[in-house]
């Protein structure tokens, strides 16, 4: 009785759809709404339990010679209709996804000539919001090149936000924390360890997350970025307004070019009152077309080692060739034997891929500045590397091989060679490939544009036909296509583990990762490669570190989510290591996700369900302060009694001053325990729960 009363009185405070120009999210708690002004603007307006989140705010496109379409609008038409479905994930954080909500298409023409007229299609979740603006083939707009999008989201306070420069080349970058009207992205220029970096304007990229006065979380980002150039934020510091500022290419003097009928890409709002309900939203996926490439069992989810870490630490190198003498000069990592041997570690530690890096011929020349085109090809190893053999091997011991093709971005190169390299390794019946793209774009162009967009995307979709999934570094942002090709299983596009080896700026600060939970991470997968144990890099880097603790470094198997998680350090510091069990162990394919609690920028704890088992993860990992985490075990199963093992930090364990400092426990425990976790500064907690029946 008491329960229902409350039920009402909810619907009575926050439904407050009453007209056919606002639309609700189902549980009535999210509400859009346009409107036009006096001059013939459109404009929208979002609210969050009758508070505003986005106060009016209007659209606009600007053309190469023509008018731009923002003024002399008139609504001719407004249609709404719901949706309701449950999909299922191939592999994912969760086995399936309910995709609920309301939609309202606002048809929209001009006034005046040349009466241009576009669809604007908003759709309402429980967890927030996407619109999108659909232009239908027409007499008045055929062939054009768009010169801007003016799409406005107009913030209603000076709120907190995670941020990082709207960079067209690359999102590399740590996520800074200020107040809205701190946004200096231009101060961002000139990337000290990179020098692929192009940051025009005072703008961010997304995901960028923020905190209103009112502890609300918003996320802003965008779904299914097709045959269109990235979106950046350009920021007006003073009235905390955001205005989309298309990545641009000088070649086209404009931002794309396009051709009626299109859509944009969906610019989205992810909205919640915990953090941790960002984490949960599947919004961005949400928004993109159901699997358009059907099966890909072909594909498994999967922990990887790798000849790679040991070229970041320059212990070995990627080419074969001293460039002077033209002889192999000894250092070169991708050999027959290194490989083996790599194949037997990964065999007897429940590890089932292998990547490659250096295999192919090319790499004396990669990093050269002026041309990389012609440099690279991708069927053609080193001497000192038997492909089939290694194929093979790896076959018999149940570790295949993930590919390698770094096109330091000459993308015609890559183009004209991928039929022939992707068949390569449909005959091997290998299927993944792990891509890259270091270095500058030729010709005027940007790695975000759409010229790119086009290209990552070609790429997916001719891997798909020989049944390859794709790990693209340097990739373009992830926007949820993972759900029409589920190949797309994975990607960079952030500054990984590799940073802590060598960039000039002290590596990845403890804070990084409990930040990128909240903002790169809602995107979409993250090969992060974790799993550091030899913290301080001696003796390859002693001036390079990781910025964690041992136990930090395990947990990140959870926290991050990602199909294929990588095992990358050198294999003498995990063989004999007790921490090592952790790694052994952890799944890389969920049932289910539960965010427990976190703050962005300072911890996070996170359990998943190992798909199809009664087997549980759970990863906490803090900043640099140390804290202490209760967490309940309510989401285990009522029936069964578990066995914990808890890997924790050391009681004096620190990121720097003592980060492999480390300790080990095991609990009986079921639905009631309570575990308290004490994570050192930099620290965190790996925990394994298995049935007491499958007891390891
Ligand atoms: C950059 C990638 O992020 C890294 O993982 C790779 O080792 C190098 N490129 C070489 O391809
Ligand atoms: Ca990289």
């Amino acid at each position: 009785m008491h329960k229902i009363f409350i039920g009402l009185l909810l619907l009575i405070t926050f439904a407050s759809c009453h007209n056919s120009q606002q639309v609700c999210s189902p549980d009535n708690n999210i509400k859009v709404e346009v409107f036009h002004d006096e001059n013939g603007k459109i404009g929208y307006e979002v609210q969050y339990k009758n508070k505003k989140i986005i106060q009016p705010s209007y659209f606009g496109f600007d053309f190469k010679d023509l008018p731009s379409i923002q003024n002399n609008l008139k609504i001719i038409n407004i249609s709404h209709s719901s949706f309701d479905e449950t999909w299922e994930m191939p592999w994912g954080e969760q086995h399936f996804v309910r995709n609920n909500y309301n939609e309202m298409i606002v048809s929209v023409a001009e006034t005046v000539e040349p009466f241009r007229k576009f669809d604007i299609i908003f759709r309402v979740f429980n967890d927030g919001i996407g619109f999108r603006f659909s232009f239908p083939e027409q007499d008045n707009l055929k062939d054009f090149i768009l010169t801007d999008e003016n799409t406005e989201f107009q913030l209603t306070g000076n709120h907190q936000i995670w941020w990082q420069p709207g960079d067209w080349d690359i999102y590399e970058h740590l996520y800074n924390h200020t107040r809205i009207s701190e946004i200096d992205a231009i101060a961002k220029r000139g990337h000290k360890s990179l020098a692929q970096s192009y940051i025009p304007e005072n703008a961010i990229n997304t995901p960028a997350t923020l905190k209103t006065e009112d502890g609300i979380y918003l996320s802003f980002h965008e779904a299914n970025l097709t045959n269109y150039p990235g979106m950046t934020l350009k920021i007006d510091t003073s009235n905390f307004q955001f205005t989309s500022e298309l990545v641009g290419s000088e070649k086209l003097q404009g931002k794309a070019k396009l051709s009626t009928p299109f859509s944009t890409p969906w610019r989205t709002i992810q909205i919640s009152e915990t953090a941790g309900e960002l984490i949960e939203s599947k919004l961005i996926v949400n928004l993109n077309e159901p699997n358009k490439i059907g099966d890909v069992s072909y594909f498994k989810p999967t922990k990887y080692v790798g000849i790679w870490w040991d070229m970041h630490l320059e212990r070995k190198s990627w080419d074969l060739y001293d460039k002077t003498t033209g002889k192999p000069h000894g250092k070169h990592g991708a050999t027959t034997e290194y490989a083996k041997e790599l194949i037997d570690f990964a065999a007897t530690n429940n590890i089932h891929g292998i990547l490659v890096e250096g295999w192919n011929t090319g790499w004396e020349e990669w990093s050269n500045p002026v041309n990389r085109e012609g440099v690279f090809d991708f069927v053609t190893p080193y001497p000192d590397y038997n492909l089939q053999d290694i194929v093979r091997y790896g076959k018999k011991k149940g570790v295949e091989l993930i590919m390698h093709h770094e096109t330091s971005a000459a993308i015609n190169t890559y183009e004209k060679q991928m039929d022939s390299a992707y068949k390569l390794i449909k005959s091997l019946d290998v299927h993944a490939v792990k891509t890259g793209y270091v270095g500058k774009l030729a010709g005027g162009e940007y790695h975000h544009g759409q010229l790119m967009v086009n290209h990552y995307r070609k790429v997916i979709e001719t891997a798909a036909k020989y049944q390859i999934a794709v790990n693209a570094h340097e990739p373009i942002k992830p926007t949820g296509l993972r759900r029409t090709y589920p190949n797309e299983i994975s990607r960079e596009g952030l500054r990984g583990q590799e940073f802590n080896a060598w960039s000039v700026d002290g590596g990845n600060p403890p804070s990084h990762i409990p930040t990128i939970a909240f903002t790169r991470m809602l995107a979409g997968p993250i090969d992060y490669t974790p799993g550091i144990f030899n913290i301080k890099l001696n003796p390859y880097k002693p001036n390079n570190q990781v910025n964690t603790t041992i136990a930090h470094q395990l947990a990140l198997y959870v926290v991050i989510y990602s199909p294929i998680q990588m095992v990358p350090d050198l294999t003498d510091y995990y063989q004999n290591h007790p921490m090592f069990q952790f790694i052994r162990d952890v799944a890389v394919d969920w049932e289910q996700s539960k965010v427990i609690n976190g703050e962005i920028g300072e911890f996070v704890t996170i359990a998943r369900q190992e798909r199809g088992k009664e087997q549980w993860f759970v990863g906490s990992i803090t900043n640099e302060d140390a804290r202490n985490i209760e967490l309940s075990l309510d989401f285990l199963s009522p029936d069964i009694n578990y066995i914990a093992y808890l890997y924790q930090d050391g009681t004096n364990a620190h990121w720097n001053d003592n980060p492999t400092s480390y300790k080990i426990d095991t609990f009986q425990v079921d639905t009631k325990s309570v575990l308290h976790l004490k994570l050192a500064s930099g620290g965190g907690c790996a925990i394994s729960i298995f049935p007491e029946s499958s007891k390891k």
